[in-house]
Formats: C-alpha cells, sequence, structure tokens
C-alpha cells in the first residue's frame, strides 16, 4: 500500500478504521491524523500540515495502534483495514504530555509579548496536552532577536520548535529553498544561506503556518492582539486568481490579511503582493473624498456637488460631440455587482460602448468569453497543462503553487511555451520557444506536441492562456489558442491580469458585449 503524501489521493475503495472506539470509513492509504481530524478526533500536532508532505519530527501525535509496537506518529502512519487506534488511552496521553515537556524546555514563554500569544498551538496544546508544570531549572538557550530573514519576515529563534513547516514549505510548496535548519541539538535553528535572504515570493505564508512565535511578520509585528481583531472573510483583488483570505483589523485599521484554505482557488496560500499589499488602504495619499476641478485646481466637494459636476460633464460630452466621446474604464478590481452598474451606465444611459476592463494587456473578449472554460482545480486531473500565458509566477504566483504542484507532485504533463524561460520552465516536459510575439508561428508545433503527450491519457487539457506581455500583441497568442481549440477536451484557464477582470467581462465592461456575456448584435 502506498501512503499518500497529502491524503487528498483518488478515492479507490475504502477502509473501516476504528478511532477510539468508533468505527469509521477512510481511504486506504489517508494519513490516520487526518482521518481522526475528519471524523472529530483532534490528535496534537505540530509539524502535521494538511497541505504538505508528512516528516513526523515533532512527536506530537503519538497514539496507540492495537498490535503495533510503541507509539506511532499519527501524520505518519497510513490507516488500513480493521485498524483499531486510541488516542485517549493514559500511555498516550503521558507521551503527549512528555514531548511537550521537552519542547517547552527551551521556548522562553515570552507569550505577553509575542504575536502569536493568544493563537499559540504551543500554548493550546499545552494546557490540552501538557504539563502543568516544568521540571526544567537550567538556563534557557538565548539568541539575539528578532533577526529579519527578508524584508517582511522576522525570526525569533529562541521560540522555534523545529518542525520544519517553513522549511518545508519553502522547498516543496513553493520551490524556494532559500531557509534551512543549521547547527545541533540545543543549538539546531533555521538558517538563511550566507548573502542570500529568504527572498521568495511566499514568504509570508511560513509566519502563517509557523505553529508558534519563532517567524513573525514585519507590518504585523506588535500591531495587535488576537482578541482584538475583527475578521471578514474575502478574496484578494491583487490579481485574478482571487486567493480566499481573511482580512483583520484592529482599531479601524487592516493589520493583516490570512490565506483561508479554498480547494477550489488557493489551498491556503497566499502570495507576499497579495498578502502584505494591503498598507496602501491606509496611506495618506489615497483620494479618500470628492475632488472637484475649479478654477483649475482640485477641491474638496459632498458627494453631491461631485456628482452633479460629473454628470453635468458627461452630459456636456455626450450632447457636444456624441455618447462615442465618452469611454468609461475599471471594474477589473470590482465586484460583479460594480462592473454590472458601470456596464449598464455605460451602456443603457451614456449609450457608448467604448468601455474596458483589462486596460490593453489582455486579449480580445470574444476569445476569453467564448472558449470553454477550465477551473483551477482541472490542472490537478489534467492529461496536460499547456502554458501560454505570462509568467505566473510573476503575475499569478498562487496558480503559479497550483501549476508547480500539479506537475511536480500529480505527474500532470508541462507544456511550456513562451519567449524566453520563467519560473516553471524547470518542471516543463516539454518546452517550445520562439519570438516574442510569435506563439502562433509555432501552433503546429504545439498542437503535435500536446497530441503526442496526451495519448492514452485521462483527463483535459488545460490551456493557462493570457497575453504573455504587454509588448506582444494578443493575435499571436490567439492564434496559437485557435489551433488548440481542436483538440478533444481542451479547456482554457483564463491568465488575465486584473483581479475579477473575468467578472467584468462577464458582466459586460468590454466593447460588443452586455451584462451576461450577450453581444450588443444579440441583445439588440
Ligand atoms: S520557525 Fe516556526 S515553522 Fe519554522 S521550524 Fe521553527 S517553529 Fe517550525
Ligand atoms: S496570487 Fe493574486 S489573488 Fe492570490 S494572494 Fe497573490 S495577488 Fe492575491
Ligand atoms: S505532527 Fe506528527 S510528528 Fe509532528
Amino acid at each position: 500500500m502506498t501512503a499518500n503524501p497529502t491524503g487528498t489521493g483518488p478515492d479507490d475503495g475504502s477502509v473501516k478504521v476504528t478511532i477510539d472506539g468508533k468505527e469509521v470509513d477512510a481511504r486506504p492509504g489517508e494519513w490516520l491524523i487526518k482521518v481522526a481530524q475528519d471524523h472529530g478526533v483532534f490528535i496534537p500536532r505540530f509539524c502535521w500540515h494538511e497541505r504538505m508532505k508528512p516528516v513526523g519530527m515533532c512527536r506530537m501525535c503519538l497514539v496507540e495502534v492495537e498490535g503495533q509496537k510503541g507509539l506511532p506518529p499519527a501524520c505518519t502512519t497510513p490507516v488500513a483495514d480493521g485498524m483499531v487506534v486510541n488516542t485517549q488511552a493514559d500511555h498516550v496521553a503521558k507521551a503527549q504530555d512528555a514531548v511537550l515537556e521537552f519542547l517547552l524546555i527551551n521556548h522562553p514563554l515570552d507569550c505577553p509579548v509575542c504575536d502569536r500569544g493568544g493563537e499559540c498551538p504551543l500554548q493550546d496544546q499545552t494546557l490540552a496536552f501538557g504539563p502543568g508544570e516544568s521540571r526544567f531549572v537550567e538556563e534557557k538557550r538565548h539568541f539575539e532577536k528578532p533577526i529579519p530573514i527578508s524584508d517582511t519576515v522576522l525570526l525569533d529563534r529562541e521560540r522555534c520548535i523545529q518542525c520544519g513547516r517553513c522549511t518545508r514549505f519553502a522547498a516543496e510548496i513553493a520551490g524556494d529553498p532559500l531557509i534551512d535548519f543549521g547547527e545541533r541539538s540545543g543549538e539546531m535553528q533555521v538558517i538563511t544561506y550566507p548573502d542570500e535572504p529568504f527572498t521568495s515570493y511566499f514568504s509570508g505564508n511560513t509566519v502563517q503556518i509557523c505553529p508558534v512565535g519563532a517567524l513573525t511578520a514585519t507590518p504585523y509585528r506588535f500591531k495587535a492582539r488576537p482578541w482584538d481583531l475583527a475578521t471578514s472573510e474575502t478574496s484578494c483583488t491583487t490579481c485574478s486568481v482571487g486567493c480566499r483570505g481573511a482580512l483583520q483589523s484592529s482599531s479601524n485599521r487592516l493589520v493583516r490579511l490570512l490565506g483561508v484554505d479554498s480547494e477550489p482557488v488557493n489551498q491556503g496560500w497566499l502570495c507576499d503582493k497579495g498578502r502584505f499589499g494591503y498598507e496602501h488602504v491606509h496611506s495618506p495619499n489615497r483620494l479618500n473624498r470628492p475632488m472637484v476641478r475649479r478654477g483649475g485646481a482640485l477641491v474638496e466637494a459632498s458627494w453631491p456637488e461631485a456628482l452633479d459636476a460629473a454628470a453635468e460633464g458627461l452630459r456636456r460630452a455626450r450632447d457636444d460631440h456624441g455618447p462615442g466621446s465618452v469611454a468609461l474604464l475599471g471594474g477589473a478590481r470590482g465586484t460583479n455587482e460594480d462592473a454590472y452598474v458601470w456596464a449598464r451606465f455605460a451602456k443603457g444611459v451614456l449609450r457608448t460602448d467604448h468601455v474596458d476592463a483589462q486596460l490593453g494587456d489582455g486579449l480580445p473578449p470574444e476569445v476569453v468569453l467564448g472558449v470553454p472554460r477550465a477551473t483551477i482545480p482541472d490542472c490537478d486531473r489534467a492529461a496536460a497543462i499547456v502554458l501560454l500565458a505570462p509568467d505566473l509566477k510573476e503575475e499569478l504566483p498562487v496558480l503559479f503553487l497550483r501549476v508547480r504542484r500539479a506537475a511536480e507532485e500529480l505527474g500532470v504533463p508541462l507544456v511550456d511555451v513562451a519567449a524566453r524561460d520563467h519560473g516553471l520552465t524547470r518542471h516543463a516536459g516539454v518546452v517550445i520557444r520562439h519570438a516574442p510575439g510569435g506563439a502562433g508561428d509555432v501552433r503546429d508545433e504545439i498542437v503535435d506536441k500536446v497530441r503526442d503527450l496526451v495519448s492514452g491519457r485521462e483527463g483535459p487539457v488545460v490551456v493557462v492562456l493570457g497575453r504573455p506581455s504587454l509588448a506582444e500583441p494578443p493575435d499571436a497568442t490567439v492564434h496559437a489558442a485557435a489551433a488548440l481549440a481542436g483538440l478533444p477536451d481542451v479547456r482554457f484557464l483564463s491568465a488575465l491580469r486584473r483581479g475579477n477582470v473575468h467578472g467584468a467581462l462577464d458582466l459586460g465592461l468590454t466593447p460588443g458585449f452586455l451584462p451576461g456575456r450577450v453581444t450588443l448584435e444579440a441583445g439588440g
């Protein structure tokens, strides 16, 4: 039996497992810790993370499995039919208590001044599973604190419990193995390499998954206590991936964005651009009240004054020069409802079709709206993924993580069609290069290679489709996409840059269309 590294593998039957006297169904090879969690039994853990491979480093998840010697870690134990597990026995509790006592030997317990205090797995699990007091009276280890390991991440080494979540995330998920463990025993610590800071586009995820306050985010450090935070679940609008997040504020200021695990979108991860990009909201340079131009200068105005001035200007332009003299830009960072209102206002009230949400860096709307669509999870089960898009690591970073995982971990073949190498090139089995703007010239080669590659494989062909760069005209990409559209079960995953640009196009904020992907012609 092969253990399933993430507990999310194919469903090929089920097994019966008894956990604390309750019989449950599970997929063969699923990790015991996950099966227990899915059935309401929390086994304490520090190093295990649902989205990463287990390593069994912290020993916090020890349980009893009937017929097995000792107490195996639940995070590296695959379930098998007939397995009987006890997570509550006295000797299990004693082992968990002992692991916590060891972990706390060197932990500073500076909870009152630790950003993690109040939302700390070490605090919570010590309360639930740990000793009431320590027998350790010797000097704890001390380090200079904190040390910056990047512009946004600070490390307090003495708080680290060596769970390896951060180092594993960097290597396994982000593909940026820029942090590792150095030294041994009580001196063991997370290190960066000489002259190489932790310059990962995804560094903030390590702060979020660190189970103690060893890694903290520079923008959030000492800004709030967890119990003072107000939280709203939302989507990041920085790019069109639309990662799920929890936006938190304290004293009426945004202080933190945390990733929320959404299987169809971001699986819990955020890129640093999205995670730390909220600070502009409180910029003193931000326009936060209406201004109208009077006598050549912008002056503050009330909303009725500003709306009257806008209406007057629009009316004058339309009456003097016709409706086509007015253009309306924007909407790609708004909601679908915003885009709908803008489109109705432009096309129904002003009577102009000069609208745009892509701001000149996208693809023709009839292509984006007309091709069969793929979803992000389609990448996981694709026969092949074809990249005909901008550099995902730069433009749509969390989609880069998903495609990288599909290629690296799930074995989905990757076809890289671009003018130059980029973040995913080293994961591609087929690399097709063309001159900038020349994707159309290699379309026959692309189709032939993809056809060969997917022969005998199940699943759709997912084409990640977007304009590679502003310098490359959209026509070349469209020609290549049109050739691929002839392959069986091909679906296109839009890689347009701006957040919710797809929603804006769907709702008619583009020339030639009305809301609902209805063409102007068809809509009368
Ligand atoms: S810094 Fe945090 S995530 Fe990294 S090994 Fe230490 S405790 Fe684990
Ligand atoms: S990938 Fe895009 S949507 Fe996701 S966190 Fe980054 S900027 Fe935001
Ligand atoms: S959670 Fe199982 S060993 Fe750490």
